[in-house]
């Protein structure tokens, strides 16, 4: 979609990181935008900073694994700014854990919000796009949707169903000559608050175990939020080529080409039929 002055866009997990990043770079394109989050009070806080800034942005409160709040999250944007015609389905949760560990509160968390997130969202706000033959879907899935490492297989198995969500739908838009365009964003590491995650969890999904972490993980974590504080990307930068990707209508967005190699021995066991790569690629040299 070229223009975008004056258009109506909607972000889900709008409140933090990547998502707020990408309702501020759209709103200076001159767009209304629509921010929707759980957390209420630090959304409402953002949405105040970017309104002193002068951007014309609401906050809507929404659980995104909740279809009943999904809708009535679209009839107040519907009701206060219009129909969005660029709608970016980002909310999401991290999780880590092995599998073997994962408890079934863990996995409907992290499916509720990652994966039915996506489907509710763009079970709501496709068709009207379909309607108008016009806007964009972008879904945030992860460089954790094309490869797989131990102890991200719940999170991971959400973000390679988010990434085959996003190609069918492109390639079905594709069929019947839409002109609604479709990008998948798989990030590598960006600086974000996805690593306190668990401060969104419903109490109803509590894992009381998964706050009690051995020494040695505990030192792991340290390191690696501290290589976090240096490598990770701005999500600024991330929604820079959010909005080029928007404009421009390109499918994949990768933010960097740190897991390429990653990708590729994975592509090549697959074609070859040879054993998985192992040990698994770290996604990061601590
Ligand atoms: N940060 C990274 O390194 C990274 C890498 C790859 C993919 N991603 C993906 O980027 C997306 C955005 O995450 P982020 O890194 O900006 O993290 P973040 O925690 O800063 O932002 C995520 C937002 O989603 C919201 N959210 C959580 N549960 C929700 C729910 N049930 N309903 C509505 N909103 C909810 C949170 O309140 C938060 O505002 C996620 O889909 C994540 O999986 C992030």
């Amino acid at each position: 979609m070229k223009d975008l002055n004056q258009e109506i866009a909607l972000i889900t997990g709008g409140a933090s990181g990547i998502g707020l990043s990408i309702g501020k770079r759209l709103a200076e394109a001159g767009m209304k935008v629509a921010l929707a989050d759980i957390e209420v009070p630090v959304l409402e806080e953002a949405t105040a900073e970017l309104k002193e800034l002068g951007l014309e942005v609401m906050a809507v409160h929404c659980d995104v694994s909740d279809m009943n709040s999904v809708e009535e999250m679209k009839n107040q944007v519907e009701e206060t700014f219009g129909t969005p015609k660029i709608i970016c389905l980002n909310a999401g949760i991290g999780f880590g854990a092995p599998i073997s560990e994962a408890t079934i509160s863990d996995w409907e968390w992290v499916i509720g919000v990652n994966l039915w997130g996506v489907i509710n969202g763009m079970h709501t706000f496709l068709p009207a796009l379909r309607e108008m033959n016009e806007g964009h879907i972008l879904i945030t899935a992860s460089i954790a949707g094309h490869i797989s490492v131990p102890n991200l297989g719940p999170y991971s198995a959400t973000k390679f169903a988010a990434v085959s969500i996003a190609e069918t739908l492109r390639q079905e838009l594709l069929s019947e000559n839409s002109e609604v365009g479709v990008s998948c964003l798989c990030p590598g590491f960006v600086s974000t608050n996805i690593w306190t995650s668990e401060r969104n969890r419903p109490e109803t999904l509590l894992n009381k175990s998964s706050d009690d972490f051995s020494e040695e993980e505990l030192l792991q974590r340290e390191a690696f939020m501290e290589w976090m504080s240096s490598n990770a990307k701005d999500p600024s930068e991330v929604a820079e080529l959010v909005y080029q990707a928007i404009t421009d209508n390109r499918f994949w967005i990768f933010t960097d080409d740190q897991h390429l190699n990653g990708m590729k021995s994975r592509h090549s066991s697959i074609v070859n039929g040879d054993e998985l790569p192992w040990p698994a690629p770290p996604l990061i040299d601590l």
